[in-house]
């Protein structure tokens, strides 16, 4: 019996490519160039399944191909932002994500993030491989602490939570959150978190503000201008979520302004592109979409993958059905 072919867009950590072709008929994408529209049509009219990532753009006009062969998505990535779940739903096709495993990545390059820019890394990184370091003195390069500071987490969800334990446990911060879907209460006082009933609310008590709400249409530009504006000019914004949610335009005018002292980014709203006015900010750090970027968690991620790809041949209920 001829095996499912899967359409795999990106090259994969080899144990994983190693593991699809195994399983599968894989045709895998050895120059890991991104597909065209045309390319993905293709793969979806000629393969069984595709396993895609956040930079396959699987919009209604890449699924209404016919004939549709694929019926399956298993998506590389936690957030989904990328696909149409709506039109992939009404062409029959099933779609999956990989949750759980990009948790701590995720949530350590947030730490990261707001490490950096509250302590001044990049800056004083690119200052002394400039050779502009004199030594050492005492008023030189000064940050914010961190320790014992507020962080305010917009979204409690499974990142959010591995921050909020991170920055209370191990940063002896105060941590509050807003979320339409709050925690349980004994989930959100093992990690000292109080909530908030408005993002707002949030904003104006935090001296770090980390974003972990998934990238909807609800959510599009949810830090826009007016919001940035609610922040402490003290405070920095960290965002590990998706580019989406901030409007990038408001936030350098924001910056410029001083209404917030700076920003961690790891994503963007037209990725890989980034916006000339944070690139020749000082305070703040930029950072190429690395949230998951670890050998482990890239492994992980692509097995789970994998797993929800062979419980779909199988005829099985998957494990993280998204649509
Ligand atoms: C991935 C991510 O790198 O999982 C996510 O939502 O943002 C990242 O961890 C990306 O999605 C890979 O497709």
């Amino acid at each position: 019996m001829s095996r499912p072919v899967v359409v795999v867009t990106r090259r994969l950590p080899a144990a994983v490519e190693e593991a699809v072709a195994k399983d599968f008929d894989a045709r895998l994408n050895r120059e890991d160039r991104p597909l065209t529209t045309a390319e993905l049509q293709d793969a979806l009219r000629t393969a069984d399944a595709l396993l895609p990532t956040v930079t396959d753009k699987i919009t209604a006009e890449v699924l209404g191909v016919e004939p549709l062969r694929a019926k399956m998505i298993a998506n590389f990535g936690v957030g989904f932002n990328n696909i149409d779940v709506a039109a992939a739903k009404a062409a029959g096709i099933a779609v999956s994500n990989t949750p759980d495993v990009l948790t701590d990545a995720t949530a350590d390059l947030a730490m990261t993030l707001l490490l950096m820019v509250a302590r001044r890394g990049g800056e004083g990184e690119r200052h002394l491989r400039a050779g502009h370091w004199t030594g050492w003195r005492p008023t030189h390069m000064l940050g914010r602490m961190v320790s014992g500071k507020t962080l305010g987490l917009i979204g409690m969800g499974r990142i959010a939570r591995a921050v909020a334990k991170r920055a209370h446990h191990g940063f002896g911060m105060r941590v509050l959150y807003t979320d339409p879907y709050p925690p349980p209460p004994e989930v959100a006082k093992e990690l000292g978190a109080e909530q908030r009933a408005t993002i707002e609310e949030v904003l104006a008590q935090s001296d770090f503000v980390s974003l972990h709400c998934p990238a909807t249409p609800e959510t599009r530009h949810l830090m826009n201008g007016v919001r940035l504006a609610k922040m402490k000019p003290s405070a920095y914004l960290i965002n590990t979520a998706r580019g989406d949610v901030v409007d990038e335009a408001a936030l350098i005018e924001a910056l410029t302004k001083g209404w917030l002292a700076g920003a961690g980014l790891d994503v963007f709203e037209r990725e890989p592109q980034v916006s000339a006015g944070l690139l020749s900010m000082e305070n703040v750090v930029l950072l190429p979409h690395l949230g998951s970027a670890t050998e482990e968690t890239r492994v992980a991620m692509g097995m789970r993958a994998l797993e929800n790809l062979r419980l779909h041949f199988a005829g099985s209920p998957l494990r993280d059905r998204v649509a």
